[in-house]
């Protein structure tokens, strides 16, 4: 059943307070609820009350202390309708609920052997009945009840209360949350957990208790999450002034859950992926995501929780300005430069092929058949950027008047996509009608960029232009923020401007001008849009080094590389390639081996897109051609960089005790790219330095960079170098996990079987959607070759796995679909094959909605 926005409708009774107790059992959970519940302003004297309930077995139902007969109710379809009610009254419930069978990981679950809750967007449904539905507020007391020795730690939101034993080994605590909260927020742990504490002090002088639970043997990994959560607490005291709001602010991590982290109020759940790290089991890369989830999920208390959404095609208000809110975090605590690169080919990777494909949608969806199939994104990153471009218009002393003005005047209510813009507005006296496009339209406009000069007059011209989306035909033009500047043969010739596109075509003049320049146009990327020129290879050049925005220089560099692997893999058509080829070699020598540049953005500039990458900017995607040109590609770099790679490699060796900060993670990023190309045709020699540095390794970066580059290369020190890793690590879910992604993405003839062979693997569980993200994830969303193997192994592989998950767990198999999403653009003979399949299973009988919903969307 499909549900629309257009259709919302207030509730009819409201739920002021809430009282839980849980009987804590594996197979027999009893939960009694006790709900005060009060009729909504306008709804009818005879409304019926209405609470949604999923797999609840009912014990007893009671109102007003009166239980009720059967004929008082009705407990059908996942909905339990009660008649005859006063307008206000208690409602009592008794249910008993199943945790060891919820593999769905939704609900109240066991993970390693403790409890634990997972609620958005619909879980909650399934501990108890409720009007599951973000506009309903209420205040929370708790209680768990639980055996002692296998459970005794009892988590709730909130703040501490009582505790104490009970009888027959059993104990008690008791949480009471005084924020209204809806119930999406919240949780319940349970287990026998160790924790390190620290705490904080809020800028009003409150003393917060900070917590990191885990199991014990991971105690040894918590240190980096709460030092992360401390700075993240005084950033968002700095830069938005907001304040932590109870005693207590509480992590937990679990190794089964269905994605990164949850923002429960006072009580985070994370994936243990994303909030546990040493400096020997953790990469650099893991510390910063952790920083940033931590901080992502620590922001939502004031965006998501103190100010909630009103339904769930709002999850945009909360989710793209909570990844605003962590990206800027992330480029304060370290380079913005570096982060915005990041950012952005993030964004690039899953929102630009996202909106051109089948699932596209936009930023503030108008139906859907479950929510959990947009967590997408384009509700995050897209609608980050959306936050970014109103920050832009609005200058940074506005936005954060705005943002003042929206958190005082929505605070403890569920709000919609229009009182965010309108409080940008009335902080600034801004008119955003037009720019409100960017929330309905789905789609990446298009800009081309053409020029004219003439004697000292510089005119150039902007023409927006969006496809066609799902749904959407025709699309009016946006209200597009241009940051930008002219770059002279000597540098900048202008100074820095924000111009307003907003018509279908408009031309901006530049006079006085000594020469022509060259337009640096979407500085920082100042608005989610691909950009068309012609830029010779003398302008390109231009902009790589003289560009004063290091993003764009990064970004000149890189549409210069992709054009040149397009060529290759025999997608555009582009003269003197090998001359280019050795000209953008060149170019970016000058800027990896610039020391007055900072190590991390050097490294960005050396990556080579991915063949994943690739196929993102192809019209027709050949994945064979695709590998073989980033083969040739990365080879022709390396015959004309060769000495410099080594030089590189030599000089940003980090000898001082680890650090997982922005400075060594810096080196050891342009370190690793450095090798990264030098192992492009690995000699004995630089296979050596690659075993050299996986042997002598002191931390997990140094040595999952040589080890993942072992393992994608063809040198018969492969299998040895992958099987004492496993040996060494087979202890640590978490590393086996980097693991299972390298061979998931190996090449070569066999690369499928042995991915099949891997499914069998002790270190295989599709119980665990961090095994399946690792091997079958991994396998389909960036190893082209195996996935699209000519024969249909790959796709073969795929959708008996899709299958298998769906009647575990519907959220995870639906989210492997999108794997899939760019078919149409594959040659015919694979689009054929795929496609069919995608249409086979959306006709399929018994598929969850879930997955049903994914597959007919991708194969319309
Ligand atoms: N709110 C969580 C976060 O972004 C993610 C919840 C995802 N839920 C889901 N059903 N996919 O921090
Ligand atoms: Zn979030």
């Amino acid at each position: 059943k499909k549900i629309f926005l257009k259709d919302y409708a207030k509730p009819d009774y409201l739920v002021e307070h809430v009282s839980l107790t849980f009987a804590l059992d594996k197979t027999k959970t009893r939960v009694t609820a006790r709900l005060s519940v009060k009729r909504n302003d306008g709804a009818a004297a005879d409304a019926p009350l209405v609470l949604d309930g999923e797999d609840l077995d009912l014990v007893a139902i009671a109102v007003d202390g009166k239980s009720l007969g059967e004929d008082a109710y009705t407990y059908e379809h996942n909905v339990l309708t009660v008649r005859d009610v006063p307008a206000a009254f208690t409602l009592e419930t008794e249910v008993l609920i199943n945790p060891d069978a919820n593999t769905k990981l939704s609900g109240l679950y066991i993970s390693n052997g403790m409890f634990c809750t997972q609620c958005e967007a619909e879980g909650f449904r399934r501990i108890t009945f409720f009007p599951d539905r973000p506009d309903v507020l209420s205040t929370y007391d708790v209680r768990i009840e639980a055996d002692k020795s296998a459970y005794p730690v009892l988590l709730a939101n909130g703040n501490p209360g009582d505790k104490g034993d009970l009888e027959n080994g059993r104990h008690f605590a008791e949480w009471a949350d005084p924020h209204p909260k809806p119930a999406y927020l919240f949780a319940l742990v349970g287990g026998d957990l160790a924790h390190k504490q620290d705490s904080f002090t809020t800028m009003s002088g409150r003393e917060v208790t900070l917590q990191i639970f885990v199991q014990p043997h991971n105690l040894d990994k918590t240190d980096y999450a709460l030092d992360a959560l401390k700075r993240s607490m005084k950033w968002d005291e700095e830069t938005f002034g907001r304040e932590y709001d109870l005693d207590i602010f509480m992590i937990v991590a679990v190794d089964h859950f269905n994605f990164g982290a949850m923002e429960n109020k006072g009580l985070n759940i994370f994936n243990s992926s994303c909030v546990l790290a040493s400096e020997t089991t953790a990469t650099d890369g893991d510390f910063e995501l952790i920083e940033s989830i931590v901080a992502h999920e620590y922001f939502h208390n004031w965006s998501g929780n103190r100010v909630t959404c009103r339904d769930w095609f709002q999850l945009c208000l909360k989710e793209g300005f909570t990844v605003f809110r962590d990206q800027e975090f992330t480029a304060d605590q370290r380079s913005r430069a570096v982060a915005r690169i990041r950012d952005v080919r993030r964004l690039w990777q899953r929102q630009f092929q996202e909106d051109a494909g089948p699932l596209a949608h936009p930023v503030r969806p108008e139906s859907y058949i479950t929510i959990d199939n947009f967590y997408t994104a384009t509700v995050y990153d897209k609608g980050a950027e959306l936050v970014r471009m109103m920050k832009t218009l609005l200058g940074p002393e506005d936005f954060r008047k705005a943002t003042d003005l929206y958190f005082d005047r929505n605070d403890g209510t569920a709000a919609t996509v229009e009182d965010f813009v309108g409080a940008m507005e009335e902080a600034s006296g801004i008119d955003l009608t037009q720019f409100r496009r960017w929330y309905s339209d789905a789609g990446t406009p298009q800009i081309s960029a053409t020029e004219a000069w003439d004697n000292g007059t510089y005119a150039l011209t902007l023409t927006q232009h969006t496809d066609p989306t799902p749904g959407q035909d025709d699309k009016a033009p946006r209200h597009i923020p241009v940051r930008m500047g002219l770059i002279g043969p000597d540098g900048p010739m202008v100074d820095e401007k924000v111009l307003q596109l907003k018509e279908e075509s408009q031309t901006f003049t530049f006079d006085g001008l000594q020469t022509k320049p060259v337009a640096s146009l979407f500085r920082g990327f100042s608005a989610p849009v691909t950009v068309k020129r012609e830029l010779d290879t003398e302008e390109r050049l231009r902009l790589i080094a003289q560009d004063t925005d290091s993003f764009n220089r990064w970004a000149t560099a890189h549409a210069f590389a992709m054009d040149l692997l397009k060529s290759m893999a025999g997608q555009q058509e582009m003269k003197n390639s090998h001359e280019a080829l050795i000209s953008y070699a060149k170019a970016i020598e000058t800027i990896i081996t610039d020391e007055t540049l900072e190590p991390a953005f050097r490294a960005e500039v050396l990556r080579v897109p991915t063949e994943t990458d690739i196929g993102r900017a192809v019209a027709q995607i050949d994945p064979d051609a695709i590998s073989e040109a980033r083969r040739k590609f990365r080879r022709g770099l390396l015959e004309t960089l060769k000495g410099t790679l080594s030089d590189l490699y030599t000089a940003n060796l980090v000898n001082d005790d680890y650090d997982p900060g922005a400075d060594q993670a810096g080196k050891r990023a342009l370190k690793n790219a450095a090798l990264a190309l030098l192992m492009a045709e690995p000699s004995d020699t630089t296979a050596e330095l690659a075993l050299r540095q996986a042997d002598n390794a002191t931390n997990m970066t140094d040595e999952a960079g040589a080890v993942s580059l072992l393992a994608q290369s063809n040198r018969p020190e492969r299998e040895d170098a992958l099987s004492r890793f496993y040996d060494k690590w087979k202890h640590d879910p978490l590393v086996v996990n980097k693991w299972l992604v390298w061979q998931a993405l190996a090449g070569g003839e066999d690369a499928l079987d042995k991915i099949i062979a891997l499914t069998r693997h002790e270190a295989f569980d599709m119980g665990n959607p961090n095994k399946v993200r690792s091997l079958i994830g991994a396998f389909a969303m960036e190893n082209p070759k195996a996935f699209h193997r000519a024969d249909g192994a790959g796709y073969d592989l795929f959708f008996e796995k899709v299958r298998e998950l769906d009647k575990r767990n519907p959220q995870v198999a639906a989210r492997l679909l999108t794997a899939t999403e760019a078919w149409r653009r594959l040659e015919p003979k694979r689009r054929d094959m795929l496609g069919s399949r995608l249409k086979a299973l959306a006709q399929e009988d018994g598929l969850s909605n879930n997955t049903f919903e994914m597959a007919e969307r991708l194969s319309d």
